[in-house]
């Protein structure tokens, strides 16, 4: 059994203007796990997330980091720990260069000097951007902006990496390489959440899929069980996994037998027809 890391429990938010954007969610999260979040515009994924890590304060409803319920005076230690990278870079990137800018959140963990230029360096290289320390970020390209604000959280090493709609201003070839680092974070048992209106790619990478729609989680559970549920991909106006509606297709047609083992790849695809094609020659 894995320790659960954070306990959010009928948690509420409600913005100056009235607006009540998250309205009794209650999940429990644990060590390691990978999340996708998804759900309309508009359904409360990013509020959802800035309660998380602590920039908002719920208005009824607490958030349990480990043993410690959320209050005030220990905010701190939820921010220490539960990292965000926000959907535009522009909003989070703060200093005028790159060095500055990744070491400003190891710095803000009072950690000792030689640690934060040690941090730094590390996070560069780990988001390849080596040798851009001296270059004033809002002068970057997209892609590289980007990177600067996940190396922004790398630096500060949280337990838990939350990622707000991460590929959507981002080229194809960006998008792909940060799919690359987003894969290298999970293998290295690191909790991260990702929200993201790209349910292919929540297929391929999620063990878990949390579904919001008007500030509610209407439906948890893996990404098979989610996306299998038409009433909530209808309810959410979200479309099946094009290699799920494949492999559909290809049992309809009677080319593969229904063993439910949905690939999540074309390599695999084309592995269950290799396998497929041996069995009816043999
Ligand atoms: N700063 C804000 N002031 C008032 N309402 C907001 C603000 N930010 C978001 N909202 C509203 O809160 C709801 C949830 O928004 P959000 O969490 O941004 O959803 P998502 O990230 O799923 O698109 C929406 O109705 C949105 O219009
Ligand atoms: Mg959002």
């Amino acid at each position: 059994m894995k320790n659960r890391i954070l306990k959010v429990d009928d948690l509420h938010y409600v913005y100056g203007n009235g607006k009540l954007a998250l309205d009794g969610v209650s999940v429990e999260i644990f060590e390691g796990e990978k999340i996708a979040v998804i759900g309309a515009n508009g359904s409360g994924k990013s509020t959802f997330f800035l309660n998380l890590n602590g920039v908002y304060t719920p208005a009824h409803g607490e958030i349990i980091y480990r043993e410690m319920l959320v209050n005030k005076k220990n905010l701190n230690e939820l921010r220490k720990n539960v990292g965000i990278v926000f959907q535009e870079a522009d909003n989070q990137i703060i200093a005028s260069t790159v060095r500055a800018e990744v070491g400003f959140g190891p710095m803000n963990l009072r950690l000792p000097k030689e640690e934060v230029i040690k941090r730094v360096k590390e996070a560069l290289a780990y988001m390849n951007l080596s040798g851009f320390e001296d270059r004033p970020p809002h002068y970057l390209s997209g892609g590289e902006k980007k990177r600067v604000s996940i190396a922004d959280i790398v630096a500060m090493k949280p337990e838990v990496m939350i990622f707000d709609e991460p590929t959507v201003s981002l080229d194809p070839q960006n998008a792909m390489l940060l799919e690359e680092v987003l894969l290298k974070l999970g293998g290295e048992d690191k909790t991260v959440l990702i929200s993201t209106h790209d349910v292919d790619f929540a297929y391929r990478w999620a063990e878990r899929v949390l579904v919001f729609c008007n500030g509610k989680i209407i439906a948890d559970g893996t990404p098979l069980d989610v996306f299998q549920n038409m009433e909530i991909l209808k309810l959410t106006n979200l479309k099946q996994p094009t290699m799920m509606e494949v492999y559909n297709v290809l049992v309809e047609k009677k080319i593969l037998p229904d063993t439910q083992a949905y690939p999540k790849k074309v390599q695999e695809l084309k592995a269950v027809l290799d396998d497929c094609a041996v069995l009816l020659s043999g």
